[in-house]
């Protein structure tokens, strides 16, 4: 029996220098794809998965974040006053059970790992999930709904994976594979950022991971990786050997938001996911294409 997988963090403490000027006054995870905060998209997917406490991982600037999950009570009195209903429908995703979300702050940005390892108290013995929000994945079935499943199976931990060009490689996690039945790949080994020629294979973790608890211990002891930050990953390769640990091929498309590029591509995609968008979407792109 695994025990049930109830919360998740949510690292947002970055400085998300990639988007200045846009992020100077404003966190990067509030920036909107069509109408939502990435921050919601995020939220929204963890409790799809079932997932009921939250903690946001937080640094300096970051208050919106917060004030985006509070009852605002008077635009909320002012919509119903007007008889604003559809209004008052778009607020619903950004509500929470009172008392399900908490902070904690970084402080320093000292890295992914670090940033995990603040969530520490909140997390306690359990398992939990973390969503990087700048992470968007377009898929039928919500991305961590189906690591929540693959967790049901295999137990122990579970990242989501995606193949990318091996040129890529120094982006990212990458797996050493073991035994691979095409949807579900046993990890063997862990490498942050590899260079392409050292890289163990092109498979990658994405922001979307079930964790078990005693990850923390391992990232307690501070040890700097690659970029000379605290990793989550060189974290999670202590933990292999001593407990499940697989990469789930999720079904669906990610979206890099924390990059320009990426950011961009899922406006658009996520635009033509929408009904009331889709159509004149479809029309202007073609005077730019
Ligand atoms: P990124 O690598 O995207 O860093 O972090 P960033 O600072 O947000 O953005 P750039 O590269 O400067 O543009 C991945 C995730 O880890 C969190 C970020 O908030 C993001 O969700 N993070 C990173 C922290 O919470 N603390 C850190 O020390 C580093």
């Amino acid at each position: 029996m695994t025990k049930p997988l109830r919360k998740a963090v949510l690292p947002v403490a970055g400085l998300g220098t990639r988007f200045l000027p846009a992020t100077k006054a404003m966190a990067k995870e509030m920036l909107p794809v069509v109408d939502k905060p990435l921050i919601q998209y995020a939220i929204e997917e963890a409790r799809a998965a079932g997932i009921d406490q939250f903690c946001m991982v937080t640094g300096r600037g970051k208050t919106a974040l917060v004030e985006h999950f509070d009852i605002a009570f008077e635009l909320e009195a002012t919509l119903r006053q007007r008889n604003r209903v559809e209004a008052l429908e778009h607020l619903k995703g950004s509500q929470v059970e009172p008392g399900s979300m908490v902070t904690v702050r970084q402080q320093v940005p000292l890295g992914l790992g670090h940033a995990i390892w603040c969530a520490r108290a909140f997390i306690g013995n359990d398992p939990f999930a973390i969503l990087l929000p700048d992470d968007l994945v377009l898929s039928e079935t919500p991305c961590l709904k189906q690591l929540a499943d693959a967790y049901q199976e295999t137990g122990g931990n579970v990242v989501a994976v995606v193949e990318v060009p091996r040129e890529h490689t120094n982006r990212y996690g990458i797996l050493k594979t073991g035994k691979d039945d095409g949807r579900l790949v046993e990890v063997q080994g862990l490498v942050e950022k590899p260079a392409p020629a050292d890289a163990p294979s092109n498979l990658s973790i994405i922001g979307r991971y079930v964790l078990m608890p005693e990850v923390i211990g391992h990232l307690a002891k501070m040890e700097r990786g690659a970029g000379n930050e605290v990793q989550l990953t060189d974290g999670m390769a202590k933990l292999i050997g001593t407990q499940p640990f697989h990469g789930l091929r999720y079904e669906g498309t990610r979206f890099d938001c924390g990059d320009k590029a990426g950011f961009l591509e899922a406006q658009i995609a996520f635009a033509l996911a929408r009904p009331d968008l889709a159509g004149a979407v479809r029309g202007f792109l073609q005077k730019y294409v």
